[in-house]
């Protein structure tokens, strides 16, 4: 019966692929042109935990911007944290332009999973899916729409994360040998589109006939999650020192919680749970109030503080034109703090 899993899943594909910008169309090649690996790379980098919503205006200006891997390389790192601002997981921008070096530096991407495997911030799944999306290479993909269409079709009902060993083993099974970046993207857009985490379309799915979690009634209980942790709650405050039409903004240190990125300067809230480090500068200070945003491991509460005062600034940082201040290149957190601050 699994042997033509693949088999259906591609026919739908051919008539149901989403046209992205990254992708060629459902059987044909990619073009022989180095540009179209990079395009893969860089699409895949930033599908990372991000919707293909969020991620399209990014691509396009990415690719606007530096077209081939050569540009990238050559780009600062400033530069590339700044348009990267508002897509999250800094840490992924850092690693573009490390990784970008060492491939301009080869000549061009590797072509196979295990050199793929080598580069910095490539992961299992992004190693799998460049080489079968951008050299069709045999590669098996596992990100979470597999997983969920995998765990039901076979109607894995162990609790993840262990289940994904079976799950991996499972979506061997059913890769074929031809098309594995097609069988790849297809099995993300059935995930995305029809065996969605609620309310699966089962009527649309081409795979319905032989889903065994469709067989059990439940489908949408698959795979089954372990049980939610609460995110902590974490405190800090950041401060609004507005001067002459400019305000005076950081980049932050490191590569921690928004590592390298432009900010407000704060009092070490991502350092102290209590955020109870001192502020930059003296001065009378006014509460504007506080924004609210949500990270991977913890919700933030930040309270944003206007200083008033002549003196210097401790630590370094610019003064930024506050009718510019759309290009500073401020993550999400900061924006919504600037926003308060002018509000
Ligand atoms: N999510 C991750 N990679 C993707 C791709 N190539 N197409 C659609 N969604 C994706």
């Amino acid at each position: 019966m699994f042997a033509t899993v693949s088999d259906q899943l591609l026919t739908w594909y051919d008539a149901h692929a989403r046209a992205l910008p990254w992708r060629v169309g459902p059987g044909e090649a990619q073009p022989d042109d180095p540009a179209w690996p990079y395009r893969v790379w860089l699409s895949e980098v930033m599908l990372q935990q991000t919707t293909v919503a969020a991620v399209k205006p990014y691509f396009k200006a990415f690719t606007q911007r530096w077209p081939t891997v050569f540009d990238l390389a050559a780009a600062s790192e400033d530069d590339v944290m700044a348009a990267w601002a508002g897509l999250g997981y800094y840490s992924r921008a850092r690693n573009l332009v490390k990784c970008a070096k060492v491939v301009a530096e080869l000549g061009a991407f590797p072509a196979t999973e295990d050199e793929l495997r080598k580069l910095p911030g490539l992961g299992a799944y992004t190693a799998a899916a460049i080489a079968a999306i951008a050299f069709g290479e045999h590669a098996i993909v596992v990100d979470a729409n597999v997983e969920r269409v995998v765990a039901r079709l076979f109607a894995l009902d162990e609790p993840l994360p262990a289940a994904r060993k079976a799950i991996r083993e499972r979506t061997n099974s059913i890769t074929p040998e031809n098309r594995a970046g097609d069988f790849a993207q297809a099995m993300m857009d059935l995930g995305s589109q029809i065996c969605t985490t609620r309310a699966p379309r089962c009527l649309l799915c081409p795979l319905s006939g032989d889903c065994a979690g469709r067989k059990t009634g439940e489908p949408e209980t698959l795979p089954v999650k372990p049980p939610k942790k609460a995110k902590p709650e974490r405190r800090g405050t950041a401060y609004w020192i507005e001067r002459e039409g400019k305000v005076w903004l950081v980049t932050r240190a490191g590569t921690g919680m928004l590592g390298g990125m432009r900010a407000l300067p704060d009092d070490g809230w991502s350092a102290q749970a209590d955020g109870s480090g001192k502020p930059p500068m003296a001065g009378e200070t006014t509460d504007l109030g506080a924004v609210r945003h949500s990270f991977t491991h913890a919700h933030l509460t930040l309270q944003v503080v206007r200083i008033e005062g002549q003196g210097t600034p401790a630590g370094e940082g610019v003064w930024w034109p506050l009718d510019e201040l759309d290009g500073a290149g401020l993550p999400t957190l900061y924006a919504k703090a600037a926003r308060l601050a002018l509000a």
